[in-house]
């Protein structure tokens, strides 16, 4: 087994849409693999059918060398294969605290199988500083998710997902725009991901963000792979311009500027 994840002409309809035709995808080991693509390109699709919210239609794929049965796999199997995934729309509970959110579905219990809220809190405090690097200023374990920035809820959903020790974590960008302090932090938990040894796909609608973090690009276009690029094979500007032919993604990170 030398890949991660390997998808082999996968096919994915939605009431009419095809929304995949005949995508070939790999994430290997410890590989960050940036996803780039227009609206509506399938890049969210793609994601969700590795992380079992979605089946596929026709085509195989494989987790860890084991060939997945679409009509069998979920997001809990996909947990249980180690694959977190941050959603681009609902990541977190908004109404709920941020220790309620981390723990949310798989909750630390005691002996008669109550849940342990001083643990849990306990541990979110200690997941904020480890993991999230939260230092104070107006956040805390009780803090209501709603009331925390965009780029702050990403960092709760990352941190989640690294703290339950994934393979993979899956990173669909919120389609909102995050400050450029926002961006800087996700592209921090990103390298912190790699340097873990573990593997990450990142979709975003900027190659700034992307670029410098990803060891892999793939470029989607109406259901289909239309690129793949190797980091050290070409430059920001040059992927710039062979994306340019499909997309209409950003680059002007540096103005803090994104158009999504
Ligand atoms: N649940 C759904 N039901 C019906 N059609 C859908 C559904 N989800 C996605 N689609 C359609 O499938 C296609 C691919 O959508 P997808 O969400 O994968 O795109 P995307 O690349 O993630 O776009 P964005 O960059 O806007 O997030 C689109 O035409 C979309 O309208
Ligand atoms: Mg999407």
């Amino acid at each position: 087994m030398d890949k991660l994840v390997e998808m082999k002409n996968i096919y994915k309809s939605y009431e009419g849409v095809v929304a995949l035709k005949g995508i070939d995808f790999e994430v290997g080991f410890n590989e960050v693999v940036g996803v780039l693509g227009d609206n509506g390109a399938g890049k969210s699709t793609l994601i969700k059918i590795i992380s079992g919210a979605h089946c596929f239609d026709a085509g195989e794929m494989y987790i860890k060398g084991v060939k997945i049965n679409p009509k069998k796999y979920s997001v809990k199997m996909a947990h249980s294969m180690g694959i977190e995934t941050v959603y681009q729309e609902k990541a977190l509970a908004d109404k709920q605290t941020l220790w309620r959110n981390i723990f949310l579905g798989r909750q630390i219990t005691n002996k008669l199988g109550f849940i342990n809220i001083k643990k849990e809190k306990e541990e979110t405090d200690k997941i904020m500083h480890d993991v999230m690097g939260f230092r104070g200023i107006g956040v805390d374990v009780d803090s209501v998710i709603k009331t925390l920035s965009g780029g702050e809820k990403q960092g709760v959903a990352i941190s989640r997902a690294m703290y339950f020790e994934a393979d993979l974590v899956i990173l669909d960008e919120p389609t909102m725009a995050l400050s450029l302090q926002e961006v800087k932090k996700v592209l921090k938990f990103i390298q912190a991901i790699k340097d873990k040894g573990k593997s990450c796909v990142y979709i975003s609608h900027n190659i700034a963000n992307v670029y410098p973090v990803s060891d892999r690009f793939v470029a989607i276009d109406r259901g289909k792979v239309v690129g793949s690029y190797n980091h050290e094979d070409l430059s920001l500007e040059e992927l710039s311009e062979e994306l340019i032919k499909y997309t209409k993604v950003s680059t002007q990170i540096n103005q803090g500027e994104r158009i999504l």
